[in-house]
Formats: structure tokens, C-alpha cells, sequence
């Protein structure tokens, strides 16, 4: 088994209270891996924080936390602080929060093998023994899929996200796909704030041409016959990945390039739909909502 390894004293908390200084938390959802949701999430906190927004990132993906490594924070470690307990997040490039099991994990290399109810429960405790400062948005990049773990993580917030970002490749297939996150979003009373279309297109850098490789304005088509905001597209763009290789995704959207424009253009979006509460001051304390019901939830607890 896996140990995870916090430096001092933890101390429990409630989801509610962890997240009390927070103005807008949102999820990025995609009911397929590897479609670049940590990509986008990481993405959009990056140009949220360009913009001079404070933002923090919750890697929720506890068998393949990647977030820390696109923002060159693999040698970070989590620290308890010592009056309260309570879990600091590393701050990364751009004043960016981060919390992620990666910085909890011995190795690089190390493999979590843990069976969905350990899962669970390690993502309930290590979430709300996080203690998120003052923020403006916190998005949480919830594991692929619609099953246990991004399901525990959705409810364990419930009644305090205010909003999920669809992520998805322009394919028939994933189609149906984000009609399943889109209606998991929606079972669990998350307001959908829109869609991201991940790898749109692609500009051929010898003649400047740009190929729509999977077809042309899919989710667009995808988010409109749901009844969903499109936030946008972002393109295939090899020098993006190999900066998210090299732990430099910050430094490359930094530089004006079609990507980072891409980025910002969505980002533009998302500040312009939660304007009024990134507007507020922080809000008060959620009130503690009942968790809803699902088939196999009882079983568990
Ligand atoms: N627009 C893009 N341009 C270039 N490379 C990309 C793009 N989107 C994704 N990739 C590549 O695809 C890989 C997978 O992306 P990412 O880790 O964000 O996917 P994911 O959906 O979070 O995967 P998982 O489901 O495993 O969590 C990345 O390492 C990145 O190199
Ligand atoms: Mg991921």
C-alpha cells in the first residue's frame, strides 16, 4: 500500500469550511481520459492568474495526479501547518495554489493502488484538511470519468461548486460522452459553465494553414444541442506539449502565441460569466447542504 506523506500534525476538518474564502469553485469534467482536462484546468488557472486573478488548483486525480508536474512542481512537498493542522497548498509560478496527492507521494514513480471505498475516504480527509486562503476561483480537476472518485469529490463539494467546465475532442464519439458529463454535472446540481473543445485544430507551421482534423466546430454543435455555454477551443500545438513535458505550461502562455490566445479567449468567457461574485468580497461560509443520494452510497458509509 501506498503512504502518503504530509510534514507535521494534520487535522480534520469540513469540506464547507476549507473552501469558505473562495468565490467561485469550479470542476473541469470530462467523461473520457486523456482528452486534456488536467491540460485545460492547468491552462485556465494559468490565464486566470495572468489576468490577476488569485487561483488555486485542486488536483483531484489521485491515480494520475499530473497537474504538479505541467507546473515544474515535482520536488514540492505539502506541509501541515503547525498551529492549525490544516494542509498549506504549494504555491507554483503565478502565485498559483496547488494541492495534489503527487506532492504527498514518495516517488515520481509510485503507483497508487488503492480500491475505490480507500479512495474515497483518503479524498474526503485530505480535501477538507486543506486550507484554501483567500481566492477567487479554485477549479478542481476532477479524475476521468463519471464513477466513485470524481462522484466523491463532486459530492463532498456539492452545494459550493458553482459551475463545471466540459472538456472534450472534436469526435463523434466523444459526443456522447460529454452528454454524460453534461447530465452528471446536472444530477449533482452543478451549473455548467460551458465547453472547452480540446485540440481543435491545427495550424501547419510551414504553410500557416489551419486543419480541422476531427471536423469543424464539433463542440460547438455539442454544446448548443445541449443547451450549454461553448467557452472555446484550444488547438493541437506541439510546442505546447513539450513545454507541459518540461513542467513550463506557465512560461509558454506567457508568450503570445495561438494557443495562449485560445486560452485567454475561454478565460475571457469564464470571468465574464461569474463577473458579479468575482466582483464580491469572499463569501460567507456555505451552509452544509445534504448530500444527494445516489444508487451504492449506502453500502459505503
Ligand atoms: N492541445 C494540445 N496540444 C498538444 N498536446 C496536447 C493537447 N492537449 C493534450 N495534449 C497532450 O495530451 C496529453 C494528455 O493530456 P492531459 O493529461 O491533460 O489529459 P487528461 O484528460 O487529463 O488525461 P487523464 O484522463 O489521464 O487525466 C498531455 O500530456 C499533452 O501532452
Ligand atoms: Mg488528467
Amino acid at each position: 500500500m501506498v503512504k502518503v506523506s504530509i510534514k507535521g500534525q494534520t487535522a480534520p476538518g469540513s469540506l464547507a469550511e476549507s473552501v469558505r474564502h473562495v468565490k467561485v469553485k469550479l470542476v473541469t469534467i470530462s467523461g473520457k481520459g486523456g482528452v486534456g482536462k488536467s491540460l485545460v484546468t492547468t491552462s485556465i488557472a494559468v490565464g486566470l492568474a495572468m489576468r490577476g486573478y488569485k487561483v488555486g488548483i485542486l488536483d483531484g486525480d489521485v491515480y494520475g495526479p499530473t497537474v504538479p508536474k505541467m507546473l515544474g512542481l515535482t520536488q514540492s512537498v505539502m506541509y501541515a501547518d503547525e498551529k492549525s493542522g490544516k494542509i498549506t497548498p504549494v504555491t507554483g509560478p503565478l502565485g498559483i495554489e496547488v494541492v495534489s496527492i503527487d506532492f504527498a507521494l514518495p516517488s515520481d514513480d509510485t503507483a497508487v493502488i488503492w480500491r475505490a471505498p480507500l479512495v474515497n475516504q483518503a479524498l474526503r480527509d485530505f480535501i477538507s484538511q486543506v486550507e484554501w486562503g483567500p481566492l477567487d476561483v479554485l477549479i478542481v480537476d476532477l479524475p476521468p470519468g463519471t464513477g466513485d472518485a470524481p462522484l466523491t469529490i463532486a459530492q463532498s463539494l456539492q452545494g459550493g461548486l458553482d459551475g463545471s467546465i466540459i472538456v472534450t475532442i472534436p469526435t463523434d464519439i466523444s459526443r456522447r460522452i460529454v452528454l454524460k458529463s453534461i447530465d452528471f454535472s446536472r444530477r449533482l446540481n452543478i451549473r455548467v459553465a460551458g465547453v472547452v473543445e480540446n485540440m481543435c485544430c491545427f495550424k501547419c507551421p510551414d504553410s500557416g494553414t489551419t486543419h480541422y482534423i476531427f471536423g469543424r466546430g464539433v463542440g460547438e454543435k455539442i454544446a448548443e444541442a445541449a443547451g450549454v455555454p461553448f467557452l472555446g477551443g484550444i488547438p493541437i500545438d506541439p510546442e505546447f506539449s513539450q513545454h507541459l513535458d518540461a513542467g513550463k505550461l506557465h512560461e509558454f502562455l506567457q508568450r503570445e502565441n495561438e494557443t495562449s490566445k485560445s486560452i485567454l479567449a475561454i478565460v475571457d468567457k469564464l470571468v465574464e460569466f461569474y463577473r458579479e461574485r468575482l466582483t464580491q468580497t469572499p463569501p460567507a461560509p456555505q451552509r452544509r447542504v445534504s448530500l444527494m443520494k445516489l444508487p451504492g452510497d449506502e453500502e459505503e458509509s
